[in-house]
């Protein structure tokens, strides 16, 4: 079998993220601003996806090259027809040992079963506010708190294996102040809340320095209300910094890609909904695969290509964008005009 490929900075490559949808059902200002995402926006149409053969040929060829964890993404995973059978086919793919899912929880009441039965490992649900005014508008007014708060109650009851898990994007002044409600309600409840800190991810979501509030300034909020202490990484790299609740409630944890970045264990790379290769969040171009999963040759000869352009994508990989941003902060302070490229939407790479 091939050589698992390390990249420039000795990182190897544990992990695939793939984006199957680009649509989405919310309209959350800080990914998809309705200013840019109304009815005109020109979303993928179902031949631009990959469609699922495609998909499982690059996570099969992935796996050979040292992929063990493979999350489904969007937009919105749950709008892509058929998700669960999709699930089916890379669980059973050699190497794949954890499959997980992003989603805003709307349709888990329909599908959480069939996932589970699936062979879904895990779920993380997307939840800035308890409050219905704020979330309205954290999540761009489309859909209403009690349905996702439904979605979270039918993942927990189905069972993954893995557990539940709550994403809280927090942004100053807006959600901030109701992180305390959100870690109360699910105190207690085996459901981990990860508070992440907003990134300057995409092109258009107007984001400012200080709309960030760091980690180490939430974390001291809420350790007056709930002492908290820290818990050891359960991988190298792990992307949320773990503490648990003093008092035996359960554990939370913090993702901090702004305060503290985490880029020098990143073993991510991230499949788009069309077939494009990215080797970090805040990519500007990646390698389109679909064009190579579509010549007209035999399905030996496409593997036999994938598989030497992955390696030699993750072999050149020098990717560290976040920690870049803190260490040269100038640089980044005017960067649109140092780097006038766009970079991809969050939309597009699942984030
Ligand atoms: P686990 O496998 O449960 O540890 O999940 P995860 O933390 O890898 O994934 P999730 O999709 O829940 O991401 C949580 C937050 O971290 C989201 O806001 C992501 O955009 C962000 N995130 C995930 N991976 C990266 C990364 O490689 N770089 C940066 N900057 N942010 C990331
Ligand atoms: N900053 C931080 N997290 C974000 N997400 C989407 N946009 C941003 C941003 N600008 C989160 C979503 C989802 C996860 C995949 O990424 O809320 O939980
Ligand atoms: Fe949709 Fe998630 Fe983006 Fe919100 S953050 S618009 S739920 S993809
Ligand atoms: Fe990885 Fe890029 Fe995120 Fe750094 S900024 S952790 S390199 S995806």
């Amino acid at each position: 079998s091939p050589v698992p490929p390390v990249d420039r900075l000795g990182r190897p490559l544990r992990d695939l993220r793939i984006s199957v949808m680009d649509r989405c059902n919310f309209r959350c200002p800080y990914c998809m601003p309705e200013a840019t995402y109304h009815e005109a926006f020109r979303f993928l149409g179902p031949e631009e996806r990959l469609d699922f053969d495609e998909i499982e040929r690059v996570a099969r060829v992935a796996a050979e090259l040292g992929v063990t964890k493979i999350r489904l993404t969007g937009g919105e995973p749950l709008l892509r027809p058929g998700l669960p059978d999709l699930v089916s086919r890379l669980r059973v793919l050699p190497g794949i040992e954890d499959i997980a899912l992003t989603t805003n929880g709307v349709l888990l009441p329909r599908f959480a079963p069939a996932l589970l039965q699936a062979g879904l490992r895990r779920v993380t649900v997307s939840l800035d506010s308890l409050d219905p005014v704020v979330f309205a508008h954290m999540s761009g007014g489309r859909s209403d708190l009690s349905t996702v708060m439904e979605g979270i109650n039918a993942a927990g009851a189905a069972g993954f294996e893995g557990g539940v898990k709550i994403n809280t994007v927090v942004q100053r002044g807006v959600n901030d102040a109701g992180v305390p409600d959100i870690l109360a309600r699910f105190r207690n409840t085996g459901i981990t809340v990860r508070l992440i800190e907003y990134m300057d991810v995409g092109n258009r979501n107007g984001w400012d320095r200080t709309d960030v509030v760091p980690s180490d300034e939430l974390r001291a909020r809420i350790a007056a209300l709930w002492p908290l202490e820290p818990l050891p990484p359960r991988y190298r790299g792990e992307v949320a910094r773990r503490y648990r609740y003093v008092d035996g409630a359960g554990e939370i944890g913090f993702v901090s890609s702004v305060s503290a970045p985490f880029c020098g264990a990143c073993s991510r790379a991230r499949l788009s909904s069309d077939g494009k290769l990215y080797t970090c969040l805040f990519a500007t171009t990646g390698t389109d695969l679909r064009g190579l999963l579509r010549q007209n040759v035999c399905n030996v000869k496409i593997d036999e290509c994938l598989r030497t352009t992955l390696s030699r994508i993750w072999y050149h990989r020098t990717d560290r964008y976040s920690e870049e941003r803190t260490h040269r902060p100038a640089l980044w302070a005017d960067r649109k005009k140092t780097f006038p490229q766009e970079k991809i939407e969050m939309h597009y790479i699942g984030g």
